[in-house]
């Protein structure tokens, strides 16, 4: 009988050192260990011998299984650790290889204006407001002071859809459809950005162009004057164009504005010295503003004797030709990669 036990053991033993992968390990487990393996038979056998011999080939028997179990283990965490290795050596990764490009889009450089502009004023506590861009004769001429058949409406060539309806021609129709929905319950200091149209395209105009407005109202005890019109633009200017710009305001005429301005900031690019850019002037006219015109007040549900404010208006895509050395307007709708790209890094801020 121990010779027996001892001849499994042997080859137990020689069969867990040479078993090459963890289903063969599992094989010997089964064919010595398992409930019909060798061992167990053994000690199923056990009922046959003598009381003394019983106990001495019990022990006997346990003592080889636990050491066959012991090797069993070893081997087994050996082999575990080989397929690991194994796999990692097949899986290797190059990381010095070069990887594929990813292609990372950039923001628009009219949205870039948008955004920097619309950050500015919230930060000056205005409200950010959008309109339509199909919009009504109503909204868009007629409760500005532009009443159907006044000659200020041939400065802006529109694309009218029915009688009523057109592509909006300026921003200024969000400055009647806020007055509209506040009615007097608030004062008023909105921003607004968007898209305009109108019928003229050349090197200088596009049949679709960009416009921010900007719209304050207030108690008349409040004095919002010309004086805060100028500040706001000063910072307008200085922020987005350059800091050292100086502002000039002259005369002009717009229908919902009384007074009216242009604003003309000193050219950037020769400091006001007089260059190509600036026709030799040393200026470049870039807004138009005013105090909003009591007819516009009165219209919209504003009464005039207790409320007014002020107003202002631009080109957003002037704003961008001017900031980042756009020569044509017409790159920044061609949508073309090359020129779209060249504002990647200016992202990084
Ligand atoms: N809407 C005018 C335009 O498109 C620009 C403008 C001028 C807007 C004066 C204003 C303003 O709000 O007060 O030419």
């Amino acid at each position: 009988m121990k010779e027996q036990i001892s001849k499994i053991k042997e080859s137990a033993i020689q069969e867990i050192e040479t078993a090459n992968d963890l289903t063969q390990l599992n094989d010997v487990r089964v064919k010595y260990l398992g409930k019909k393996g060798e061992l167990t038979a053994l000690l199923r056998g056990m009922k046959d011998l003598s009381a003394e011999e019983r106990p001495i080939i019990g022990s006997l028997v346990n003592d080889v299984k636990e050491e066959l179990e012991n090797l069993i283990q070893k081997n087994e965490e050996e082999l575990k650790k080989a397929e690991i290795n194994k796999k990692l050596e097949e899986e290797k990764i190059d990381i010095t290889l070069p990887s594929t490009k990813i292609r990372r889009g950039s923001k628009h450089p009219v949205n870039r204006i948008i955004e920097e502009l619309e950050d500015l004023f919230v930060s000056m506590g205005y409200d950010v407001c959008s309109g339509p861009e199909l919009e009504t004769d109503e909204y868009c001429f007629e409760r500005l002071n532009l009443p159907k058949g006044h000659p200020a409406r041939d400065m802006q060539d529109s694309f009218y859809i029915t009688d009523e309806y057109l592509l909006r021609t300026q921003t200024s129709a969000v400055q009647a459809r806020t007055m509209v929905a506040n009615k007097e319950k608030t004062p008023i200091r909105e921003i607004t950005a968007g898209k305009t149209y109108r019928r003229e395209d050349d090197a200088t105009h596009s049949h679709q162009f960009g416009q921010i407005e900007g719209l304050v109202i207030d108690y008349k005890e409040n004095h919002v004057s010309l004086a805060d019109l100028k500040g706001t633009l000063e910072v307008l200017v200085r922020t987005i164009i350059d800091k050292n710009s100086n502002l000039r305001f002259r005369p002009s005429y717009f229908p919902f504005t009384e007074p009216s301005y242009e604003v003309d900031v000193s050219c950037f690019k020769c400091g006001g010295k007089g260059c190509n850019l600036c026709k030799q002037t040393g200026w470049i006219e870039v807004l138009g503003c005013g105090m909003v015109h009591p007819n516009v007040l009165k219209m919209n549900g504003y009464d005039p004797e207790k409320f007014g404010g002020f107003a202002f208006g631009t080109g957003l895509d002037r704003l961008a030709m001017f900031k980042y050395g756009i020569p044509d307007m017409r790159y920044l709708y061609a949508n073309d990669v090359r020129f779209l790209k060249q504002f990647d890094r200016k992202d990084v801020d």
